[in-house]
């Protein structure tokens, strides 16, 4: 079936009170893993590649392994760039065939320095007029992110303001909106289970209640499941205690309108868990697949527990996926379009 775009994925989620998990995608594994876990649970799914993504495995490259794989499928399969640092990546991402772009002008396009507010609003009002006039999806960010590791991030947290949010998504016309709450990227994001006053949930009722039809984004939203991390530990790994957001916030953040959650590192534990105990108990095999297979399950088993947890699975066939024509003709005169 063709990609679906974000925009439709997010309205029909929003239909059903339920969230769309969004995987990070670098390799063939992984893209098999996560769209093989959305066809046994029946779950619509966003898959999306970072910038390093794109390097990683070349733009071209993983775009076209992506569309093979909507090709061969009958689920709704978004295909999304995370992270776009500037317009003319998103640009790019459009030229290429994805049907949604996150532009994020919550840091400058050195990917670290927190922007102003002007800034955002002028680089995300470009991608939404140029995005929309093709019919593709686009998500903004407000507010910014903690952490540094993956290089998204500007080491400071910067909450969103809901006064802002309501400003904002009225001048940019994004289709989602990422909102900054306290969690930040990769493995190491709490050195405790966070409570209410380390992750801001009260922030995302109040920006549903000001924005009832803004789909939300949550970010940073691994779990990191401590089995994961004890059993790669046990196989030979060196992973610090940690803590990352429990399932429950994430279901309160879906009750109140959060519809594209984002997970890439509880993807990327599982993968290495199995690929360690894989290498140690066989250590005379040495064909690639011996390791891959079972890290390729690692990755579709996780995913199907989140699309579990997030109420997604069992909906794929809800809707008839719509095609960037479509889109294109909704789009036409809305306020923010080309
Ligand atoms: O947003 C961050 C994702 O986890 C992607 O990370 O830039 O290392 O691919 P990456
Ligand atoms: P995690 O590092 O928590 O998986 O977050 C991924 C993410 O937000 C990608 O944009
Ligand atoms: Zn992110």
């Amino acid at each position: 079936m063709p990609l679906a775009t974000l925009r439709q994925v997010l309205d029909e989620a929003a239909k059903g009170g339920y969230g769309v998990g969004a995987f990070n995608v670098n390799n063939m594994e992984q893209l098999q893993g996560i769209v093989g876990a959305a066809e046994e649970v029946q779950a619509p799914v966003i898959v999306q590649c970072s910038r390093g993504a794109l390097s990683y495995a070349g733009a071209n490259y993983i775009r076209h392994m992506i569309m093979a794989a909507a090709e061969d499928s009958s689920i709704p399969i978004v295909l999304h760039l995370d992270h776009g640092d500037k317009p003319e990546t998103c640009f790019m991402a459009i030229d290429l065939g994805f049907t949604s772009v996150m532009m994020d002008g919550s840091l400058l396009a050195d990917g670290k320095t927190p922007s102003d507010y002007e800034y955002n609003v002028d680089v995300t009002r470009q991608v939404v007029e140029a995005a929309h006039a093709k019919g593709v999806s686009v998500e903004g960010e407000l507010g910014t992110l903690g952490g540094i590791e993956d290089g998204h991030g500007s080491g400071e947290v910067h909450l969103t303001d809901p006064d802002q949010a309501v400003d904002f998504v009225e001048q940019t016309g994004v289709d989602a909106l990422a909102v900054a709450i306290g969690t930040s990227h990769g493995a190491y994001k709490f050195t405790a289970k966070p409570t209410g006053d380390v992750l801001a949930m009260n922030l995302i009722e109040e920006i549903h209640q000001k924005l009832p039809e803004t789909h939300m984004v949550m970010h940073g939203s691994s779990s990191v499941p401590p089995e994961l991390v004890e059993r790669i530990n046990n196989a030979g790994g060196k992973l610090e205690s940690t803590f990352g957001v429990p399932v429950e916030e994430i279901q309160q953040g879906i009750r109140h309108g959060v519809r594209k959650v984002n997970v890439d590192t509880d993807g990327r534990l599982a993968i290495t868990a199995a690929l360690r105990e894989t290498l140690n108990a066989n250590p005379s095999e040495f064909d690639p697949r011996a390791f891959f297979k079972p890290a390729r399950e690692a990755q579709k088993q996780v995913c199907m527990d989140r699309m579990q947890q997030f109420g997604a699975a069992g909906h794929a066939g809800d809707y008839t996926v719509l095609s960037l024509e479509e889109m294109k003709t909704r789009y036409a005169g809305s306020p923010v379009s080309a």
